[in-house]
Protein backbone atom coordinates (compact mmCIF):
# COMPACT_ATOMS: atom_id res chain seq x y z
CA UNK A 1 0.00 0.00 0.00
CA UNK A 2 2.56 2.58 1.52
CA UNK A 3 4.95 1.14 -1.61
CA UNK A 4 2.28 1.61 -4.04
CA UNK A 5 1.55 5.15 -3.81
CA UNK A 6 5.20 5.57 -2.93
CA UNK A 7 5.56 4.63 -6.68
CA UNK A 8 2.25 6.85 -7.40
CA UNK A 9 4.36 9.36 -6.14
CA UNK A 10 7.41 8.68 -7.97
CA UNK A 11 5.47 8.10 -11.21
CA UNK A 12 3.66 11.21 -10.82
CA UNK A 13 7.10 13.49 -10.51
CA UNK A 14 8.80 11.97 -12.97
CA UNK A 15 5.61 12.87 -15.45
CA UNK A 16 5.99 16.37 -13.89
CA UNK A 17 9.26 16.93 -14.44
CA UNK A 18 9.03 15.67 -18.04
CA UNK A 19 6.24 17.88 -19.00
CA UNK A 20 8.03 21.10 -16.57
CA UNK A 21 4.28 21.90 -15.56
CA UNK A 22 3.54 21.30 -11.82
CA UNK A 23 0.31 19.90 -10.88
CA UNK A 24 -2.92 22.26 -8.71
CA UNK A 25 -4.81 21.10 -5.97
CA UNK A 26 -8.11 21.39 -6.44
CA UNK A 27 -10.38 22.42 -9.28
CA UNK A 28 -9.21 24.64 -12.40
CA UNK A 29 -8.92 28.45 -11.23
CA UNK A 30 -10.96 31.16 -13.23
CA UNK A 31 -8.65 34.14 -14.18
CA UNK A 32 -8.88 36.98 -15.84
CA UNK A 33 -6.06 38.76 -17.95
CA UNK A 34 -6.46 42.32 -18.14
CA UNK A 35 -3.71 44.16 -20.55
CA UNK A 36 -4.76 47.45 -22.06
CA UNK A 37 -1.31 48.84 -22.93
CA UNK A 38 -0.33 48.07 -26.49
CA UNK A 39 3.29 47.46 -26.11
CA UNK A 40 4.04 44.19 -27.65
CA UNK A 41 7.65 44.38 -25.70
CA UNK A 42 5.45 44.53 -22.48
CA UNK A 43 3.23 41.41 -23.16
CA UNK A 44 6.55 39.08 -23.71
CA UNK A 45 6.58 39.58 -20.13
CA UNK A 46 2.54 38.61 -19.49
CA UNK A 47 2.06 36.39 -22.54
CA UNK A 48 4.39 32.96 -20.41
CA UNK A 49 2.35 33.85 -17.15
CA UNK A 50 -1.02 33.35 -19.00
CA UNK A 51 -0.14 30.80 -20.86
CA UNK A 52 1.83 29.09 -18.24
CA UNK A 53 -1.80 29.05 -15.99
CA UNK A 54 -3.60 27.56 -19.34
CA UNK A 55 -1.03 24.52 -19.22
CA UNK A 56 -1.24 23.83 -15.98
CA UNK A 57 -4.87 23.50 -16.39
CA UNK A 58 -6.65 26.79 -15.10
CA UNK A 59 -9.00 28.49 -17.68
CA UNK A 60 -7.80 31.26 -18.60
CA UNK A 61 -9.35 34.75 -20.28
CA UNK A 62 -7.02 37.37 -21.62
CA UNK A 63 -7.82 40.60 -22.67
CA UNK A 64 -4.92 42.24 -25.23
CA UNK A 65 -4.24 43.51 -28.13
CA UNK A 66 -1.96 40.31 -28.59
CA UNK A 67 -4.02 37.41 -29.29
CA UNK A 68 -2.23 33.82 -29.24
CA UNK A 69 -1.69 32.45 -32.23
CA UNK A 70 -1.74 29.12 -31.08
CA UNK A 71 -3.11 29.60 -27.83
CA UNK A 72 -3.62 26.36 -25.44
CA UNK A 73 -6.48 24.98 -24.47
CA UNK A 74 -7.38 26.47 -21.51
CA UNK A 75 -6.56 29.93 -22.93
CA UNK A 76 -9.54 32.30 -24.16
CA UNK A 77 -8.41 35.60 -25.82
CA UNK A 78 -10.66 38.40 -25.75
CA UNK A 79 -8.61 41.03 -28.02
CA UNK A 80 -8.85 44.63 -28.66
CA UNK A 81 -8.62 45.56 -31.90
CA UNK A 82 -8.46 48.74 -33.89
CA UNK A 83 -5.83 50.58 -31.90
CA UNK A 84 -2.64 51.18 -33.25
CA UNK A 85 -0.24 48.87 -31.62
CA UNK A 86 3.59 49.91 -30.17
CA UNK A 87 5.45 47.68 -32.60
CA UNK A 88 8.20 48.91 -34.98
CA UNK A 89 6.95 52.42 -34.22
CA UNK A 90 9.73 54.47 -32.42
CA UNK A 91 11.15 56.79 -35.13
CA UNK A 92 14.63 57.19 -34.03
CA UNK A 93 14.65 60.81 -34.76
CA UNK A 94 12.84 61.75 -31.68
CA UNK A 95 15.80 61.07 -29.35
CA UNK A 96 18.51 63.41 -31.36
CA UNK A 97 18.15 65.63 -28.83
CA UNK A 98 17.93 64.57 -24.78
CA UNK A 99 18.19 67.08 -22.31
CA UNK A 100 17.16 66.94 -18.20
CA UNK A 101 13.71 67.41 -18.41
CA UNK A 102 12.91 64.57 -20.71
CA UNK A 103 12.01 62.03 -17.97
CA UNK A 104 9.19 64.78 -17.29
CA UNK A 105 8.07 64.82 -20.93
CA UNK A 106 8.06 60.61 -20.89
CA UNK A 107 5.61 60.92 -17.87
CA UNK A 108 3.37 62.87 -19.95
CA UNK A 109 3.66 60.96 -22.68
CA UNK A 110 3.03 57.84 -20.81
CA UNK A 111 -0.39 59.69 -18.94
CA UNK A 112 -1.17 60.12 -22.63
CA UNK A 113 -0.94 56.65 -23.21
CA UNK A 114 -2.62 55.35 -20.31
CA UNK A 115 -5.74 57.30 -20.75
CA UNK A 116 -6.13 56.49 -24.08
CA UNK A 117 -5.89 53.04 -23.38
CA UNK A 118 -7.92 53.23 -20.39
CA UNK A 119 -10.73 54.89 -22.94
CA UNK A 120 -10.11 52.66 -25.28
CA UNK A 121 -10.48 49.24 -22.90
CA UNK A 122 -13.68 50.27 -21.33
CA UNK A 123 -15.33 51.04 -24.51
CA UNK A 124 -14.20 47.59 -26.09
CA UNK A 125 -16.51 44.71 -26.76
CA UNK A 126 -13.71 42.53 -25.81
CA UNK A 127 -14.35 43.85 -21.97
CA UNK A 128 -18.14 44.00 -22.30
CA UNK A 129 -17.76 40.26 -22.51
CA UNK A 130 -16.19 40.26 -19.75
CA UNK A 131 -18.61 42.38 -17.58
CA UNK A 132 -20.74 39.86 -18.58
CA UNK A 133 -20.20 37.84 -15.97
CA UNK A 134 -21.51 37.61 -12.47
CA UNK A 135 -19.33 39.17 -9.61
CA UNK A 136 -16.94 36.07 -8.08
CA UNK A 137 -16.71 33.86 -10.82
CA UNK A 138 -13.26 35.41 -11.69
CA UNK A 139 -10.97 33.52 -8.89
CA UNK A 140 -8.31 35.90 -9.52
CA UNK A 141 -7.09 39.08 -12.12
CA UNK A 142 -3.75 39.67 -13.36
CA UNK A 143 -3.68 43.24 -14.88
CA UNK A 144 -0.56 44.83 -15.94
CA UNK A 145 0.08 48.27 -13.83
CA UNK A 146 1.71 51.01 -15.11
CA UNK A 147 0.76 54.08 -16.43
CA UNK A 148 -2.81 53.88 -15.33
CA UNK A 149 -4.85 51.88 -12.58
CA UNK A 150 -8.25 52.35 -14.65
CA UNK A 151 -8.61 48.43 -14.59
CA UNK A 152 -8.94 48.11 -10.71
CA UNK A 153 -11.92 49.60 -11.52
CA UNK A 154 -13.22 46.58 -13.77
CA UNK A 155 -11.51 44.41 -10.94
CA UNK A 156 -13.97 46.36 -8.23
CA UNK A 157 -16.68 45.20 -10.54
CA UNK A 158 -15.88 41.76 -10.76
CA UNK A 159 -14.80 41.44 -6.71
CA UNK A 160 -11.75 39.30 -7.50
CA UNK A 161 -8.35 39.83 -5.79
CA UNK A 162 -5.82 41.33 -8.15
CA UNK A 163 -2.12 40.23 -8.92
CA UNK A 164 -0.66 43.60 -10.85
CA UNK A 165 2.37 42.70 -13.28
CA UNK A 166 5.00 45.24 -14.13
CA UNK A 167 7.13 44.54 -17.23
CA UNK A 168 10.03 47.21 -16.31
CA UNK A 169 11.39 47.97 -12.37
CA UNK A 170 8.69 49.35 -10.57
CA UNK A 171 7.60 52.75 -11.27
CA UNK A 172 7.52 55.35 -8.77
CA UNK A 173 3.86 55.32 -7.76
CA UNK A 174 3.96 51.07 -7.13
CA UNK A 175 5.98 51.12 -4.15
CA UNK A 176 3.36 52.90 -1.98
CA UNK A 177 0.32 50.40 -2.83
CA UNK A 178 2.39 47.57 -1.66
CA UNK A 179 3.86 49.04 1.40
CA UNK A 180 7.24 48.68 0.06
CA UNK A 181 9.70 51.68 1.23
CA UNK A 182 10.78 54.28 -1.22
CA UNK A 183 14.52 54.70 -0.79
CA UNK A 184 15.93 57.12 -3.33
CA UNK A 185 19.64 56.91 -1.69
CA UNK A 186 19.84 53.99 -3.75
CA UNK A 187 17.01 52.54 -5.35
CA UNK A 188 17.00 54.31 -8.89
CA UNK A 189 13.98 56.11 -10.34
CA UNK A 190 12.81 54.12 -13.41
CA UNK A 191 13.27 57.43 -15.01
CA UNK A 192 16.66 57.86 -14.41
CA UNK A 193 19.98 56.85 -16.03
CA UNK A 194 21.38 55.72 -12.87
CA UNK A 195 22.28 52.70 -10.39
CA UNK A 196 22.09 51.88 -7.27
CA UNK A 197 25.19 53.45 -6.85
CA UNK A 198 24.34 57.30 -7.15
CA UNK A 199 26.56 60.47 -5.74
CA UNK A 200 25.72 63.16 -4.40
CA UNK A 201 23.99 65.13 -7.49
CA UNK A 202 22.53 62.00 -8.24
CA UNK A 203 21.04 61.10 -5.33
CA UNK A 204 19.39 64.12 -4.93
CA UNK A 205 18.27 64.44 -8.35
CA UNK A 206 16.91 61.01 -7.53
CA UNK A 207 15.31 61.92 -4.97
CA UNK A 208 13.28 64.98 -6.47
CA UNK A 209 12.07 63.00 -9.37
CA UNK A 210 11.22 59.96 -7.57
CA UNK A 211 8.68 61.96 -5.03
CA UNK A 212 8.02 64.21 -8.07
CA UNK A 213 7.00 61.61 -10.36
CA UNK A 214 4.88 60.23 -7.60
CA UNK A 215 2.84 62.94 -6.69
CA UNK A 216 2.05 63.91 -10.43
CA UNK A 217 0.73 60.65 -10.87
CA UNK A 218 -1.74 61.02 -8.08
CA UNK A 219 -2.40 64.59 -9.20
CA UNK A 220 -3.27 63.68 -12.62
CA UNK A 221 -3.40 60.05 -13.39
CA UNK A 222 -5.46 58.80 -10.78
CA UNK A 223 -8.37 61.71 -11.72
CA UNK A 224 -8.04 60.82 -15.11
CA UNK A 225 -8.82 57.30 -14.68
CA UNK A 226 -11.25 57.57 -11.93
CA UNK A 227 -13.22 59.96 -14.56
CA UNK A 228 -13.73 57.22 -16.92
CA UNK A 229 -13.82 54.93 -14.68
CA UNK A 230 -16.97 56.34 -12.86
CA UNK A 231 -18.05 57.58 -15.97
CA UNK A 232 -18.98 53.90 -17.26
CA UNK A 233 -19.82 52.59 -13.42
CA UNK A 234 -20.95 54.76 -12.22
CA UNK A 235 -20.01 57.76 -9.28
CA UNK A 236 -20.54 55.23 -6.39
CA UNK A 237 -17.13 53.54 -7.33
CA UNK A 238 -14.02 54.30 -5.25
CA UNK A 239 -10.85 56.24 -6.44
CA UNK A 240 -8.44 53.97 -8.04
CA UNK A 241 -5.57 55.30 -6.26
CA UNK A 242 -7.59 53.79 -2.80
CA UNK A 243 -8.56 50.77 -5.15
CA UNK A 244 -4.63 50.17 -5.97
CA UNK A 245 -4.31 49.51 -2.45
CA UNK A 246 -6.15 46.33 -2.70
CA UNK A 247 -3.31 44.83 -4.89
CA UNK A 248 -2.42 41.30 -3.52
CA UNK A 249 0.73 40.61 -5.12
CA UNK A 250 3.08 42.45 -7.89
CA UNK A 251 5.70 40.59 -9.81
CA UNK A 252 7.98 42.83 -11.42
CA UNK A 253 10.08 41.89 -14.49
CA UNK A 254 13.09 42.27 -12.45
CA UNK A 255 16.21 40.49 -10.94
CA UNK A 256 19.28 41.30 -8.07
CA UNK A 257 21.55 40.12 -9.68
CA UNK A 258 20.41 42.51 -12.93
CA UNK A 259 18.90 45.72 -11.25
CA UNK A 260 20.42 45.26 -7.99
CA UNK A 261 18.92 44.12 -4.39
CA UNK A 262 16.32 46.31 -3.03
CA UNK A 263 14.29 45.93 0.33
CA UNK A 264 10.88 44.18 -0.81
CA UNK A 265 7.95 42.90 1.50
CA UNK A 266 6.83 39.38 0.47
CA UNK A 267 3.81 40.82 -1.52
CA UNK A 268 6.36 41.85 -4.42
CA UNK A 269 8.05 39.15 -6.45
CA UNK A 270 11.17 39.10 -8.75
CA UNK A 271 10.39 37.20 -11.90
CA UNK A 272 13.36 38.80 -14.28
CA UNK A 273 13.54 36.74 -17.24
CA UNK A 274 10.32 34.61 -17.00
CA UNK A 275 9.72 35.04 -20.62
CA UNK A 276 13.10 33.48 -21.65
CA UNK A 277 12.33 30.58 -23.54
CA UNK A 278 13.83 26.81 -23.68
CA UNK A 279 16.18 27.22 -26.68
CA UNK A 280 14.81 26.37 -29.99
CA UNK A 281 17.08 25.08 -33.15
CA UNK A 282 18.32 27.73 -34.79
CA UNK A 283 17.59 28.13 -38.62
CA UNK A 284 20.74 25.90 -40.47
CA UNK A 285 21.88 29.14 -42.34
CA UNK A 286 22.49 31.33 -39.35
CA UNK A 287 23.74 28.31 -37.08
CA UNK A 288 26.72 28.04 -39.61
CA UNK A 289 27.23 31.58 -39.75
CA UNK A 290 27.11 31.70 -36.02
CA UNK A 291 29.54 27.69 -35.71
CA UNK A 292 31.96 28.97 -38.75
CA UNK A 293 32.72 32.68 -36.95
CA UNK A 294 36.60 32.22 -36.01
CA UNK A 295 36.28 35.69 -34.57
CA UNK A 296 33.29 35.44 -33.36
CA UNK A 297 30.01 37.37 -33.79
CA UNK A 298 28.58 41.06 -32.51
CA UNK A 299 25.26 41.35 -32.56
CA UNK A 300 22.81 44.07 -32.97
CA UNK A 301 19.59 44.50 -32.48
CA UNK A 302 17.80 47.56 -31.08
CA UNK A 303 14.52 46.24 -29.96
CA UNK A 304 10.93 45.88 -32.04
CA UNK A 305 10.04 49.07 -30.86
CA UNK A 306 12.44 51.00 -32.89
CA UNK A 307 12.64 51.14 -36.25
CA UNK A 308 16.49 50.90 -37.03
CA UNK A 309 15.99 52.21 -41.32
CA UNK A 310 14.75 55.40 -39.33
CA UNK A 311 18.83 56.55 -38.04
CA UNK A 312 20.16 59.21 -39.65
CA UNK A 313 22.35 58.08 -42.91
CA UNK A 314 25.63 59.50 -40.71
CA UNK A 315 25.16 57.04 -37.77
CA UNK A 316 24.50 54.36 -40.08
CA UNK A 317 27.57 55.00 -42.17
CA UNK A 318 29.38 55.29 -39.12
CA UNK A 319 28.26 51.31 -38.17
CA UNK A 320 28.48 50.23 -41.33
CA UNK A 321 32.39 51.98 -41.85
CA UNK A 322 32.82 50.10 -37.87
CA UNK A 323 32.13 46.62 -39.26
CA UNK A 324 33.88 46.86 -42.03
CA UNK A 325 37.09 47.67 -40.02
CA UNK A 326 36.13 44.40 -37.36
CA UNK A 327 37.36 40.76 -38.01
CA UNK A 328 34.07 39.12 -36.45
CA UNK A 329 30.95 39.05 -38.24
CA UNK A 330 28.27 41.37 -37.52
CA UNK A 331 24.61 40.15 -37.41
CA UNK A 332 21.92 43.41 -37.36
CA UNK A 333 18.62 43.36 -36.95
CA UNK A 334 17.67 45.43 -40.05
CA UNK A 335 14.23 46.43 -41.40
CA UNK A 336 14.96 47.33 -44.97
CA UNK A 337 15.73 44.49 -47.18
CA UNK A 338 18.99 46.81 -48.59
CA UNK A 339 22.01 48.39 -46.14
CA UNK A 340 24.11 51.18 -48.49
CA UNK A 341 27.72 49.74 -48.74
CA UNK A 342 27.02 46.70 -46.72
CA UNK A 343 29.95 44.90 -46.11
CA UNK A 344 31.03 41.18 -46.62
CA UNK A 345 31.33 40.58 -42.48
CA UNK A 346 27.38 41.88 -42.32
CA UNK A 347 24.77 40.19 -42.51
CA UNK A 348 21.76 42.19 -42.13
CA UNK A 349 18.02 40.50 -41.01
CA UNK A 350 14.30 41.80 -40.78
CA UNK A 351 14.14 39.19 -37.76
CA UNK A 352 15.93 37.22 -35.62
CA UNK A 353 15.63 34.85 -32.86
CA UNK A 354 17.61 37.09 -30.58
CA UNK A 355 17.53 34.65 -27.12
CA UNK A 356 19.21 31.57 -29.69
CA UNK A 357 21.81 33.89 -31.57
CA UNK A 358 22.68 35.60 -27.72
CA UNK A 359 22.91 32.40 -26.03
CA UNK A 360 25.57 31.00 -28.81
CA UNK A 361 28.73 30.67 -27.83
CA UNK A 362 30.73 33.01 -30.49
CA UNK A 363 28.20 35.54 -29.58
CA UNK A 364 31.47 38.09 -28.22
CA UNK A 365 28.92 41.68 -28.04
CA UNK A 366 25.66 42.33 -27.99
CA UNK A 367 24.87 46.14 -29.27
CA UNK A 368 21.35 47.03 -28.02
CA UNK A 369 19.06 50.05 -27.18
CA UNK A 370 18.90 48.70 -23.50
CA UNK A 371 15.70 47.49 -23.62
CA UNK A 372 14.89 45.28 -20.38
CA UNK A 373 13.86 42.06 -22.69
CA UNK A 374 17.37 42.32 -24.34
CA UNK A 375 19.32 43.30 -21.12
CA UNK A 376 17.43 39.77 -19.30
CA UNK A 377 18.61 37.53 -22.29
CA UNK A 378 22.36 39.71 -22.30
CA UNK A 379 22.34 38.33 -18.72
CA UNK A 380 20.83 35.03 -19.08
CA UNK A 381 23.42 34.35 -21.66
CA UNK A 382 26.30 36.32 -20.21
CA UNK A 383 26.98 38.36 -22.96
CA UNK A 384 28.53 41.76 -22.73
CA UNK A 385 26.64 45.04 -23.71
CA UNK A 386 27.30 48.10 -25.70
CA UNK A 387 24.10 49.67 -24.99
CA UNK A 388 22.41 53.08 -26.58
CA UNK A 389 19.44 53.81 -24.23
CA UNK A 390 16.93 56.08 -25.84
CA UNK A 391 13.74 56.15 -23.44
CA UNK A 392 11.86 54.88 -21.03
CA UNK A 393 13.67 52.19 -18.55
CA UNK A 394 16.11 51.83 -21.03
CA UNK A 395 18.69 54.61 -19.05
CA UNK A 396 18.15 52.33 -15.86
CA UNK A 397 18.53 49.58 -17.34
CA UNK A 398 22.11 50.31 -18.79
CA UNK A 399 22.96 51.71 -15.55
CA UNK A 400 22.39 48.45 -13.63
CA UNK A 401 24.90 46.72 -16.77
CA UNK A 402 27.13 49.30 -16.34
CA UNK A 403 27.13 48.93 -12.41
CA UNK A 404 27.52 44.85 -12.92
CA UNK A 405 30.41 45.79 -15.09
CA UNK A 406 29.20 43.78 -18.26
CA UNK A 407 28.30 46.98 -20.22
CA UNK A 408 29.33 49.80 -21.88
CA UNK A 409 27.25 52.97 -22.91
CA UNK A 410 27.35 54.07 -26.90
CA UNK A 411 25.22 57.21 -26.38
CA UNK A 412 23.03 58.03 -29.37
CA UNK A 413 24.33 60.97 -30.42
CA UNK A 414 27.71 60.23 -30.49
CA UNK A 415 27.16 57.08 -33.11
CA UNK A 416 29.74 57.31 -35.71
CA UNK A 417 32.94 55.09 -36.79
CA UNK A 418 35.30 55.70 -34.60
CA UNK A 419 33.28 55.86 -31.08
CA UNK A 420 31.46 52.43 -32.27
CA UNK A 421 34.60 50.66 -32.19
CA UNK A 422 35.88 52.19 -29.57
CA UNK A 423 33.00 50.77 -27.66
CA UNK A 424 33.38 47.30 -28.98
CA UNK A 425 36.84 47.50 -28.33
CA UNK A 426 36.19 48.02 -24.95
CA UNK A 427 33.22 45.35 -24.56
CA UNK A 428 35.42 42.94 -26.04
CA UNK A 429 37.91 42.78 -23.06
CA UNK A 430 37.54 39.76 -20.93
CA UNK A 431 36.89 41.84 -17.70
CA UNK A 432 33.45 42.54 -19.07
CA UNK A 433 32.86 38.74 -20.75
CA UNK A 434 33.86 38.19 -16.75
CA UNK A 435 31.35 40.01 -15.04
CA UNK A 436 28.91 39.09 -17.88
CA UNK A 437 29.50 35.58 -16.66
CA UNK A 438 28.88 36.30 -13.41
CA UNK A 439 25.70 37.49 -13.47
CA UNK A 440 24.51 35.00 -15.78
CA UNK A 441 25.48 32.67 -12.80
CA UNK A 442 23.51 34.31 -10.55
CA UNK A 443 20.70 35.37 -12.76
CA UNK A 444 19.84 31.16 -13.46
CA UNK A 445 20.60 29.88 -10.43
CA UNK A 446 17.41 30.33 -8.37
CA UNK A 447 15.74 28.21 -6.03
CA UNK A 448 12.30 27.67 -8.22
CA UNK A 449 12.06 28.76 -11.99
CA UNK A 450 10.31 32.11 -12.11
CA UNK A 451 7.33 30.57 -14.00
CA UNK A 452 6.71 28.24 -11.08
CA UNK A 453 7.32 30.55 -8.65
CA UNK A 454 4.30 32.77 -10.46
CA UNK A 455 1.78 30.01 -10.92
CA UNK A 456 2.42 28.96 -7.30
CA UNK A 457 1.93 32.65 -5.98
CA UNK A 458 -1.31 32.73 -8.42
CA UNK A 459 -2.40 29.69 -6.96
CA UNK A 460 -1.84 30.87 -3.31
CA UNK A 461 -3.70 34.24 -3.90
CA UNK A 462 -6.33 32.89 -5.03
CA UNK A 463 -6.98 29.54 -2.75
CA UNK A 464 -6.35 32.43 0.01
CA UNK A 465 -9.09 34.83 -1.11
CA UNK A 466 -6.20 37.51 -1.75
CA UNK A 467 -3.69 36.89 0.70
CA UNK A 468 -4.67 39.28 3.39
CA UNK A 469 -1.69 38.03 5.46
CA UNK A 470 0.60 39.07 3.02
CA UNK A 471 -0.42 43.24 2.79
CA UNK A 472 1.05 44.95 5.17
CA UNK A 473 -0.37 47.55 7.44
CA UNK A 474 1.82 49.80 5.62
CA UNK A 475 -0.28 50.17 2.94
CA UNK A 476 -3.33 52.13 4.83
CA UNK A 477 -0.87 54.78 6.41
CA UNK A 478 0.16 57.71 5.11
CA UNK A 479 3.72 58.33 3.92
CA UNK A 480 4.59 60.53 6.88
CA UNK A 481 3.70 58.21 9.36
CA UNK A 482 5.12 55.51 7.40
CA UNK A 483 8.75 57.05 7.51
CA UNK A 484 8.39 57.73 11.11
CA UNK A 485 8.60 61.45 10.47
CA UNK A 486 5.68 62.19 13.19
CA UNK A 487 7.96 60.18 15.93
CA UNK A 488 10.90 62.86 14.65
CA UNK A 489 8.64 65.80 14.28
CA UNK A 490 7.90 64.65 18.52
CA UNK A 491 11.50 64.21 18.87
CA UNK A 492 12.45 67.24 17.10
CA UNK A 493 9.51 69.50 18.87
CA UNK A 494 11.26 68.10 22.39
CA UNK A 495 14.32 68.85 21.73
CA UNK A 496 13.83 72.40 20.48
CA UNK A 497 11.57 73.18 23.68
CA UNK A 498 15.03 71.97 25.71
CA UNK A 499 17.83 74.06 23.96
CA UNK A 500 14.59 76.95 23.54
CA UNK A 501 14.35 76.74 27.37
CA UNK A 502 17.73 76.92 28.15
CA UNK A 503 18.29 80.06 25.68
CA UNK A 504 15.29 81.58 27.53
CA UNK A 505 17.39 81.34 30.60
CA UNK A 506 20.51 81.73 29.05
CA UNK A 507 19.23 85.10 28.31
CA UNK A 508 17.58 86.02 31.43
CA UNK A 509 19.93 85.47 33.60
CA UNK A 510 22.62 87.49 31.25
CA UNK A 511 19.56 89.97 30.69
CA UNK A 512 19.36 90.56 34.45
CA UNK A 513 22.74 91.17 34.54
CA UNK A 514 22.60 93.86 31.61
CA UNK A 515 19.49 95.25 33.04
CA UNK A 516 20.67 95.48 36.73
CA UNK A 517 23.36 97.88 35.64
CA UNK A 518 20.86 101.06 34.68
CA UNK A 519 19.67 100.55 38.31
CA UNK A 520 22.95 100.94 40.04
CA UNK A 521 23.52 103.90 38.20
C1 LIG B 1 -12.95 58.45 -25.16
O1 LIG B 1 -13.13 58.11 -26.53
C2 LIG B 1 -14.27 58.67 -27.13
C3 LIG B 1 -14.42 58.14 -28.54
O2 LIG B 1 -13.45 57.27 -28.90
C4 LIG B 1 -14.17 60.18 -27.12
O3 LIG B 1 -15.32 60.75 -27.70
C5 LIG B 1 -14.01 60.64 -25.68
O4 LIG B 1 -13.82 62.05 -25.64
C6 LIG B 1 -12.85 59.96 -25.01
N1 LIG B 1 -12.83 60.32 -23.60
C7 LIG B 1 -11.75 60.77 -22.99
C8 LIG B 1 -11.92 61.13 -21.55
O5 LIG B 1 -10.67 60.87 -23.53
C1 LIG C 1 -10.36 44.02 -2.40
O1 LIG C 1 -9.94 42.71 -2.75
C2 LIG C 1 -10.77 41.68 -2.30
C3 LIG C 1 -10.15 40.37 -2.67
O2 LIG C 1 -8.78 40.36 -2.44
C4 LIG C 1 -12.15 41.82 -2.92
O3 LIG C 1 -13.00 40.80 -2.45
C5 LIG C 1 -12.72 43.18 -2.58
O4 LIG C 1 -13.94 43.37 -3.24
C6 LIG C 1 -11.75 44.28 -2.98
N1 LIG C 1 -12.23 45.56 -2.52
C7 LIG C 1 -12.58 46.53 -3.34
C8 LIG C 1 -13.02 47.81 -2.68
O5 LIG C 1 -12.56 46.43 -4.54
C1 LIG D 1 14.20 51.59 -46.61
O1 LIG D 1 13.25 51.17 -47.58
C2 LIG D 1 12.37 52.19 -47.99
C3 LIG D 1 11.39 51.60 -48.95
O2 LIG D 1 11.29 50.25 -48.84
C4 LIG D 1 13.15 53.33 -48.62
O3 LIG D 1 12.26 54.39 -48.95
C5 LIG D 1 14.19 53.83 -47.65
O4 LIG D 1 14.99 54.82 -48.26
C6 LIG D 1 15.06 52.70 -47.17
N1 LIG D 1 15.96 53.21 -46.15
C7 LIG D 1 17.23 52.85 -46.08
C8 LIG D 1 18.00 53.50 -44.98
O5 LIG D 1 17.74 52.06 -46.82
Amino acid sequence: MCSSSLLTVVLLGLTLAHTGVEVNAGPPLKILGLFPHPGVSHFHFFHPIMRGLAEAGHDVSVVSHFPDKHPAVHYKDYPLTGIDKLTNSVDLKVFEKRTFYSHFQEFFLLYDWGRQACNFTLRSDALQQILKRRQGYFDVIIMEQFNTDCMMGVAHQLHAPVIALSSCVMMPWHYERMGAPIIPSHIPNLFMAQSQDMDFGGRLANWFSFHALNWMYKLLSVPAADKMVQYKFGHMVPSVGELAKNTSLFFVNQHYSLSGPKPLPPNVIELGGIHIQKSKPLPADLQRLLDNAEHGVILISWGSMIRANSLSAAKRDGIVRAAARLKQQVIWKWENETLPNQPANMHIMKWLPQRDILCHPNVKVFMSHGGLMGTSEAAYCGVPVVATPMYGDQFVNTAALVQRGMATILNYEEIGENSVIRALKKALDKKYYDAAKAVSQSYNHRPQQALQTALWWVEHVAHTGGAPLLQPSAVHMSRFVYYSLDCYAVVALILAIIIGSWLALIRRCCGSKSSAKPKRD
